[in-house]
């Protein structure tokens, strides 16, 4: 055994469960299926599934070596590879208090249909106008509270063991579920158009705005880009093998999005005819077409609190280890006790929260550079912060320790059979096209350029 200070994960199978746990949630079930219908459905899901397999690949790889190298989480870690870039882990490290409060107010809308499908209002909760009218009043700040309360609450006790315990049962029979909702939205009448636009790349829809998004996503769904991938491993054993685990991680965290697209896409068609504005609802999309779809359902209403209540779970293991990241960032840095500080961040989230779940509401008319305060969160994370920490990983690895820092790295463990890619993708194609993209598209939405 080798002499650890930290505790780590028992062995591989625990290490690829915690890493999934962590990528699998809100973004693979609802933030994923919105953008594929919004950025063309087939050349979308061509473009992420690329992206996967090289930039998610190699970032994934690069993070969990450098946590695994230097035993610390990203502010840390950053600092002991080069003292001048211990900038990115503080940039990383912003990303997780920006994504929490507007998480939160998608997990509240999560309880207010599963609270709809328990009370009997499945039916209700089918009708084209409901989501709409939901989110312009003020109540989605009573569901965000609660889910930031349980959030908190659960931080502060510090019993996310026990939610882990029921996440390795609840995840397996969300997969079963997934699958099941999966075949019946397929096989609906009028859904084998929204089948042909969710698998079938059209290449005229392709843009620069696609691969940025498709980027982004891919970070938010795999926890890349913000130094989750480090802290986790930093808790690796040594004899783990880490390409595995990161091809394994991959597939599982890809094969739910894709699930989720195929329950929702087709859908989509067969209730709204796959119009432009059906497709670009954006995040209220899995909101308003899950219930038509279970409303259809023999059992449905059975159906829709067991998928509900399934989401609610993934999101809250989600938030609550964003919360935890945040909180222990807080504490380590400040001499601000564990209680104190999960208050802090709380109110914080509060705040936050409260602008972005009102956004769609009572302050709908207040933008910034054209969005909504949700959708501006949104964007500032995904699309500018994550690729800039995505770049300075890339240019760190790539240049400044050297790919062999990491090459090494995964050698203790076995053989890296993607060694050359790796290389190849962390040196050049990955700094390259996501300076190109950034560029591109920050223009594009502050409307200077368009591609
Ligand atoms: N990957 C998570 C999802 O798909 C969201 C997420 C982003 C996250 N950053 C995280 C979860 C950090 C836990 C920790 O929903």
């Amino acid at each position: 055994m080798t002499n650890e200070k930290r505790s780590s994960f028992t062995g591989k199978l625990g290490f690829v469960l915690a890493a999934a746990g962590s990528a699998v949630g809100l973004g693979n079930i609802w933030r994923f299926p919105y953008l594929a219908a919004k950025y063309g459905g087939g050349i979308f899901l061509l473009v992420y599934l690329v992206l996967a397999v090289t930039f998610g690949f190699a970032l994934m790889t690069a993070e969990i070596a450098i946590g695994r190298k230097t035993g610390l989480s990203a502010i840390g870690a950053f600092k002991a590879l080069n003292k001048r870039f211990a900038f990115v882990g503080w940039i990383a490290a912003l990303i997780p208090a920006i994504i929490l409060p507007y998480y939160s107010v998608i997990g509240g809308w999560v309880i207010k249909y599963l609270w709809a499908f328990l009370s009997g209002g499945g039916a209700t909760a089918a009708g084209d106008e409901y989501f709409g009218s939901f989110i312009s009043t003020g109540e989605p700040i009573l569901w965000f509270m609660i889910f930031m309360g349980a959030t908190a609450l659960i931080v502060l006790a510090g019993v996310e063991k026990g939610i882990e315990k029921v996440s390795k049962f609840m995840m397996p029979v969300l997969v079963v579920l997934s699958i099941v909702i999966a075949i019946y939205s397929v096989t609906m009448p009028g859904a084998i158009d929204g089948v042909r636009y969710y698998l079938m790349p059209d290449f005229s829809k392709f843009s620069a705005t696609t691969v940025l998004a498709a980027m982004g996503q891919l970070f938010y769904s795999m926890s890349l880009a913000m130094g989750i991938m480090i802290t986790y491993g930093s808790y690796m054993k040594k004899e783990v093998n880490l390409e595995s685990s990161v091809s394994q991680i991959e597939i599982f965290d890809t094969g739910i999005a894709f699930l989720a697209g195929l329950m929702i896409i087709p859908a989509v068609f067969t209730f709204s005819g796959g119009t432009p504005e059906a497709l670009g609802k954006g995040p209220s999309l899995m909101f308003v077409t899950l219930p038509k779809v279970f409303e259809t359902m023999t059992g449905g209403t059975a159906i829709g609190i067991a998928f509900f209540l399934l989401v609610l779970f993934a999101a809250l293991t989600s938030s609550i280890s964003l919360m935890e990241t945040v909180v222990s960032i807080v504490c380590d840095k400040t001499s601000l006790s564990r209680k104190a500080t999960c208050l802090i961040v709380f109110l914080f989230s509060v705040a936050l929260g409260l602008i972005s779940s009102l956004g769609y509401g009572p302050l709908a008319n207040i933008k910034i550079i054209g969005m909504q305060f949700l959708d501006f969160f949104d964007f500032v994370s995904n699309s500018v912060l994550m690729p800039i920490v995505a770049f300075l990983t890339c240019i760190v690895v790539g240049y400044v320790i050297k790919p062999s820092a990491i090459i090494d790295e995964v050698k203790l463990s076995s053989p890296f059979k993607r060694e050359k890619l790796f290389v190849v993708v962390i040196k050049y194609f990955a700094p390259i096209c996501i300076v190109l993209i950034l560029i591109s598209s920050v223009l594009d939405v502050l409307g200077i350029f368009k591609i």
